[in-house]
Protein backbone atom coordinates (compact mmCIF):
# COMPACT_ATOMS: atom_id res chain seq x y z
CA UNK A 1 0.00 0.00 0.00
CA UNK A 2 2.88 1.88 0.93
CA UNK A 3 4.97 2.15 -2.49
CA UNK A 4 1.39 2.45 -4.36
CA UNK A 5 0.17 5.96 -2.38
CA UNK A 6 4.09 6.75 -3.10
CA UNK A 7 4.16 5.94 -6.79
CA UNK A 8 0.74 7.29 -7.87
CA UNK A 9 1.83 10.59 -6.92
CA UNK A 10 3.33 10.92 -10.62
CA UNK A 11 -0.08 9.81 -11.63
CA UNK A 12 -1.64 12.94 -9.85
CA UNK A 13 1.33 14.67 -11.22
CA UNK A 14 0.84 13.50 -14.61
CA UNK A 15 -2.86 14.01 -15.30
CA UNK A 16 -2.50 17.36 -13.54
CA UNK A 17 0.07 18.80 -15.76
CA UNK A 18 -2.11 17.32 -18.82
CA UNK A 19 -5.23 18.97 -17.90
CA UNK A 20 -3.38 22.04 -16.81
CA UNK A 21 -1.57 22.64 -20.58
CA UNK A 22 -4.86 21.77 -22.15
CA UNK A 23 -6.90 24.48 -20.30
CA UNK A 24 -3.98 26.74 -20.71
CA UNK A 25 -3.37 25.57 -24.54
CA UNK A 26 -7.76 26.21 -25.05
CA UNK A 27 -7.73 29.23 -23.30
CA UNK A 28 -4.94 31.13 -24.75
CA UNK A 29 -5.88 29.55 -28.29
CA UNK A 30 -9.04 31.15 -27.61
CA UNK A 31 -10.23 27.78 -28.63
CA UNK A 32 -13.96 26.60 -28.07
CA UNK A 33 -14.47 24.16 -24.80
CA UNK A 34 -13.66 20.63 -25.72
CA UNK A 35 -15.07 17.60 -23.36
CA UNK A 36 -11.09 16.65 -23.67
CA UNK A 37 -10.76 18.95 -21.06
CA UNK A 38 -13.50 17.92 -18.98
CA UNK A 39 -12.48 14.62 -19.02
CA UNK A 40 -9.25 15.54 -18.21
CA UNK A 41 -10.57 17.70 -15.23
CA UNK A 42 -12.76 14.47 -14.25
CA UNK A 43 -9.59 12.48 -14.44
CA UNK A 44 -7.40 14.68 -12.32
CA UNK A 45 -10.04 14.82 -9.43
CA UNK A 46 -10.27 10.92 -9.50
CA UNK A 47 -6.48 10.54 -8.95
CA UNK A 48 -6.47 12.60 -6.02
CA UNK A 49 -9.61 10.98 -4.30
CA UNK A 50 -8.04 7.67 -4.77
CA UNK A 51 -4.96 8.75 -3.11
CA UNK A 52 -7.19 9.45 -0.43
CA UNK A 53 -8.65 6.69 -0.37
CA UNK A 54 -4.99 4.80 0.16
CA UNK A 55 -3.71 7.33 2.21
CA UNK A 56 -6.12 6.74 5.00
CA UNK A 57 -6.00 3.01 4.39
CA UNK A 58 -2.16 3.90 4.79
CA UNK A 59 -3.07 5.71 8.23
CA UNK A 60 -5.03 2.27 9.32
CA UNK A 61 -2.75 0.11 7.84
CA UNK A 62 0.14 1.22 9.55
CA UNK A 63 -0.53 1.02 13.38
CA UNK A 64 2.91 1.70 14.93
CA UNK A 65 2.82 4.85 13.10
CA UNK A 66 3.62 8.35 14.74
CA UNK A 67 0.67 10.87 13.88
CA UNK A 68 2.33 14.06 13.81
CA UNK A 69 1.84 17.40 12.72
CA UNK A 70 3.49 17.18 9.06
CA UNK A 71 1.43 14.59 8.33
CA UNK A 72 -1.91 15.89 9.59
CA UNK A 73 -1.13 18.49 7.49
CA UNK A 74 -0.24 16.07 4.20
CA UNK A 75 -3.63 15.05 4.70
CA UNK A 76 -5.34 18.46 5.18
CA UNK A 77 -3.62 20.28 2.34
CA UNK A 78 -3.86 16.79 0.18
CA UNK A 79 -7.86 16.54 0.85
CA UNK A 80 -7.99 20.42 0.13
CA UNK A 81 -6.68 19.69 -3.17
CA UNK A 82 -9.71 17.10 -4.07
CA UNK A 83 -12.01 19.77 -2.61
CA UNK A 84 -10.74 22.34 -5.06
CA UNK A 85 -10.40 19.95 -8.40
CA UNK A 86 -13.72 19.13 -7.20
CA UNK A 87 -15.55 22.38 -6.97
CA UNK A 88 -13.92 23.80 -10.25
CA UNK A 89 -14.92 20.93 -12.20
CA UNK A 90 -18.67 20.89 -10.46
CA UNK A 91 -18.77 25.18 -11.44
CA UNK A 92 -18.31 24.14 -14.88
CA UNK A 93 -20.50 21.05 -15.28
CA UNK A 94 -23.25 23.11 -13.63
CA UNK A 95 -22.95 25.80 -16.88
CA UNK A 96 -24.60 25.30 -20.41
CA UNK A 97 -22.16 23.79 -22.80
CA UNK A 98 -21.35 27.13 -24.71
CA UNK A 99 -20.71 28.95 -21.53
CA UNK A 100 -18.20 26.21 -20.06
CA UNK A 101 -14.34 28.01 -19.70
CA UNK A 102 -10.58 26.67 -19.36
CA UNK A 103 -10.09 29.75 -17.02
CA UNK A 104 -12.02 27.55 -14.64
CA UNK A 105 -9.53 24.39 -14.81
CA UNK A 106 -6.49 26.90 -15.15
CA UNK A 107 -7.56 27.84 -11.65
CA UNK A 108 -8.84 24.89 -9.80
CA UNK A 109 -6.40 22.44 -11.62
CA UNK A 110 -2.98 25.20 -10.96
CA UNK A 111 -4.25 25.21 -7.34
CA UNK A 112 -4.97 21.96 -6.86
CA UNK A 113 -1.44 20.91 -7.94
CA UNK A 114 0.15 23.42 -5.40
CA UNK A 115 -1.32 22.14 -2.82
CA UNK A 116 -0.45 18.41 -3.94
CA UNK A 117 2.69 19.74 -3.74
CA UNK A 118 2.39 21.79 -0.28
CA UNK A 119 1.10 18.26 0.90
CA UNK A 120 4.06 16.23 -0.11
CA UNK A 121 7.06 18.96 1.12
CA UNK A 122 5.32 18.65 4.54
CA UNK A 123 6.29 15.36 5.04
CA UNK A 124 9.72 15.00 1.92
CA UNK A 125 11.90 17.44 1.28
CA UNK A 126 11.15 17.18 -2.21
CA UNK A 127 7.97 16.14 -4.12
CA UNK A 128 10.50 13.38 -5.44
CA UNK A 129 11.36 11.80 -2.26
C1 LIG B 1 -3.18 14.07 -3.54
C2 LIG B 1 -3.14 13.30 -2.53
C3 LIG B 1 -1.88 12.71 -1.95
C4 LIG B 1 -0.65 12.55 -2.51
C5 LIG B 1 -0.18 12.94 -3.90
C6 LIG B 1 0.19 11.89 -1.51
C7 LIG B 1 1.53 11.58 -1.69
C8 LIG B 1 2.32 11.03 -0.72
C9 LIG B 1 3.76 10.82 -0.87
C10 LIG B 1 4.56 11.14 -2.12
C11 LIG B 1 4.21 10.28 0.28
C12 LIG B 1 5.66 9.88 0.63
C13 LIG B 1 5.85 8.45 0.20
C14 LIG B 1 7.32 8.04 0.28
O1 LIG B 1 8.04 8.52 1.14
O2 LIG B 1 7.72 7.23 -0.55
C15 LIG B 1 3.06 10.13 1.14
C16 LIG B 1 3.13 9.57 2.39
C17 LIG B 1 2.01 9.37 3.15
N1 LIG B 1 0.73 9.76 2.88
FE1 LIG B 1 0.10 10.72 1.27
N2 LIG B 1 -0.54 11.65 -0.37
C18 LIG B 1 -1.81 12.15 -0.61
C19 LIG B 1 -2.86 12.15 0.26
C20 LIG B 1 -2.82 11.53 1.47
C21 LIG B 1 -3.93 11.48 2.39
C22 LIG B 1 -5.26 12.19 2.18
C23 LIG B 1 -3.52 10.75 3.45
C24 LIG B 1 -4.26 10.36 4.69
C25 LIG B 1 -5.51 10.39 4.85
C26 LIG B 1 -2.16 10.34 3.20
C27 LIG B 1 -1.41 9.57 4.05
C28 LIG B 1 -0.06 9.35 3.92
C29 LIG B 1 0.76 8.65 4.90
C30 LIG B 1 0.27 8.02 6.19
C31 LIG B 1 2.06 8.67 4.41
C32 LIG B 1 3.33 8.09 5.07
C33 LIG B 1 3.97 9.22 5.83
C34 LIG B 1 5.30 8.82 6.46
O3 LIG B 1 5.64 7.67 6.52
O4 LIG B 1 5.99 9.74 6.86
N3 LIG B 1 -1.75 10.84 2.00
N4 LIG B 1 1.92 10.60 0.52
Amino acid sequence: MYSLHSWLRYAVFAIGLAALGYALWGQLGGRDYRKRMWDLASAFTFSIYFQVIIGFFLIFETTNRFFDKTLGLHMVLSMAAGAIAQLTYSVNRRRPREERRYTVHIWGVGLALALVVAGILAIRSSVFS
